[in-house]
């Protein structure tokens, strides 16, 4: 079978022993959770790339989002069943995702864009923007450097585009950049409004 999960489906027990038990204490965790906080109660949300959940699904969920979820690994999205049961989840490459065929108050995407190509992150970049309500917020993380390296836990090649062409793209998909800002673990973020 090919693998759309850039090699998490294959370090996926690796990355859940390690990611996956953290609850909502986590790196990133209250970085999502002050941008939950800027969304209307009850807002519908798509974490893309959301692994087994842990920390960040979590937060959404207890922040009163009603979540969706896409990760094209087919082990975390079994440990996202077994932890979120009920709240639906997609099993496919978020190049091929259709989104649920639904609009979104936010849009996150965390540890996910570098992994794909350039391309193919410009192609994400106007799809994430596309299923963005009027007055929607999207989260992404990618270091403002652009360059390339090799992923710590996959060892498969990941890009930044760099944060000028980020913010660039990000313009012409027709959202604005409201906030950039770091994590503990040095995760750089884009918070941007349509
Ligand atoms: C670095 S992990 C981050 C997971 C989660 N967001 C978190 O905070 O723990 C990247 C996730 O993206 C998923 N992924 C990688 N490439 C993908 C793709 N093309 N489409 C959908 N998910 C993908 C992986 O399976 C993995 O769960």
């Amino acid at each position: 079978m090919v693998d759309r999960s850039n090699g998490y489906e294959k370090v996926a027990e690796e990355f859940l022993a390690c990611r996956g038990s953290g609850r909502s204490a986590g790196i990133g965790a209250a970085e999502v959770r002050e941008w939950a906080r800027r969304l209307p109660q009850g807002a519908a949300v798509i974490d893309l790339g959301c692994g087994a959940g842990f920390p960040l699904t979590e937060v959404l969920v207890a922040g009163g989002l009603e979540v969706f979820g896409v990760d094209a690994a087919p082990s975390m999205v079994a440990a996202f069943r077994r932890n979120f049961p009920g709240i639906p989840v997609a099993c496919e490459a978020v190049q091929d995702s259709m989104f649920f065929g639904r609009s979104f108050a936010g849009v996150l995407a965390w540890g996910l864009l570098f992994l794909l190509d350039g391309e193919e992150q410009e192609r994400l970049i106007r799809k994430m923007a596309a299923i963005l309500e009027p007055g929607g917020r999207l989260l992404f993380t990618a270091p403002a450097r652009a360059g390339v390296w090799d992923d710590m836990m996959t060892g498969m090649p990941s890009r930044s585009l760099g944060a000028v062409e980020y913010r660039r793209l990000l313009a012409e998909a027709g959202v604005r950049v409201v906030g950039e800002y770091e994590d503990a673990g040095q995760n750089y973020y884009f918070e941007a409004v349509k």
